[in-house]
């Protein structure tokens, strides 16, 4: 009989923990150096979530990464981890422009991120607001715009996940961020203001934030200058969590490479409208990406891939038949 502590992850299948601590590891790979040799990623026999090194051709492989860079996994796992690395996995990967860009937006059935009041605690679950902190322990930063700023006051940190937190990013062109944001005092994470070039500077002196200024035009900042002001800086694993006139910019402009949108069972009349695309005529105009379903609580998230897509015009991409019901989902529910 297999003793408790013969019992290793291979043998009794990798779980949700275990799953998260291999991202963690792949991310901190990927982090460390620019030049990346092939290399496999597997569980330590003894500690559970230990994570050890190891040569691709080891059959205790769980994790391999290639000279591009890329990871992809080398066994199949059980449902709800493999659920796991086919969410998270590929925002490690390099995307567009050697950065990847994935946006989110949590809607109710009637596409609202908030009320008309900017209430938005919460359109949508625990599963899904698990997932956010996820998306942020594997993001260099994340974004979002002053208005949710404004309306949230987010702290936007990890703090329901094991992970580190990322530089916080607000798109504030006009210098409207309120003085007393959660953000620019609690020293958890790095705060990044992307203003307009002429807008007021201040004159803060805390190390922890930074104001960065781009050029506008007819008031906007281009979203490729927004990256490569991040990239300049370090960060190409940028979340884009809202709201939705920040989520739909970066959209329009194509520069994301996937779009997560959550759908709520809810209903809030007029509100703050979710996502925005460029109007189409006809059906056959509109834009179907493909894309992978997950179920998240009472949620769904579409994955949507939009890397071989072009989202500033509207026109059919490929879409990825899915013939499953709703219980067949990979459901990412027992986020650890
Ligand atoms: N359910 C969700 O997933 C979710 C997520 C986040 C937020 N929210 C909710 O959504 C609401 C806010 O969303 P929102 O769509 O109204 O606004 P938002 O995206 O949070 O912020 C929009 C503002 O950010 C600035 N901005 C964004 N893109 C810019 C660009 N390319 N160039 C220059 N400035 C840019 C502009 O500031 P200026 O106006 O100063 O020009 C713009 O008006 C809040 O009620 C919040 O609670 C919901």
């Amino acid at each position: 009989m297999e003793s408790e502590s013969q019992t290793t992850a291979q043998s009794r299948g990798l779980t949700v923990n275990e799953a998260w601590s291999l991202l963690l590891a792949a991310r901190d790979i990927v982090d460390s150096t620019q030049k990346v040799s092939p290399c496999g990623l597997s569980h330590g026999q003894e500690v559970e979530g230990q994570v050890a090194v190891c040569d691709i051709t080891d059959s205790a492989c769980l994790l391999r990464i290639d000279n591009e860079r890329v990871w992809s996994d080398c066994t199949s796992l059980p449902s709800d981890a493999q659920a796991l690395l086919d969410l998270y996995l590929p925002f490690l990967n390099p995307g567009k422009n050697n950065s990847t860009v994935i946006g989110h937006i949590g809607q109710s059935l009637d596409a609202q991120i908030a009320t008309h009041t900017g209430d938005a605690f919460f359109v949508t679950g625990p599963e899904n607001r698990k997932h956010l902190h996820c998306m942020r322990a594997l993001a260099h930063a994340v974004i979002v715009g002053v208005e949710t700023v404004v309306a949230d006051n987010p702290q936007l940190t990890t703090r329901d996940v094991v992970g580190e937190h990322p530089v916080r990013v607000v798109l504030d062109p006009s210098s409207r961020m309120p003085e007393d944001a959660g953000m620019l005092r609690d020293k958890s994470a790095p705060t990044w203001v992307i203003q307009g070039s002429d807008a007021e500077q201040g004159d803060s002196v805390d190390e922890n934030i930074t104001r960065i200024c781009l050029p506008l035009k007819n008031g906007r900042m281009q979203m490729r200058d927004v990256l490569s002001a991040l990239a300049e800086k370090g960060a190409s694993r940028i979340f884009v969590e809202g709201g939705g006139l920040t989520v739909s910019g970066m959209l329009t402009e194509n520069c994301l490479d996937y779009f997560q949108l959550a759908a709520a069972p809810v209903f809030v009349g007029t509100g703050r409208s979710s996502v925005r695309f460029p109007t189409v005529m006809s059906m056959n105009e509109a834009l179907r990406p493909p894309y992978s379903l997950y179920r998240m609580g009472a949620d769904v998230l579409w994955n949507f891939d939009l890397r071989d897509v072009d989202a500033s015009e509207s026109g059919i991409a490929s879409r990825k038949s899915f013939d499953a019901s709703l219980d067949d989902l990979p459901a990412i529910e027992r986020l650890f």
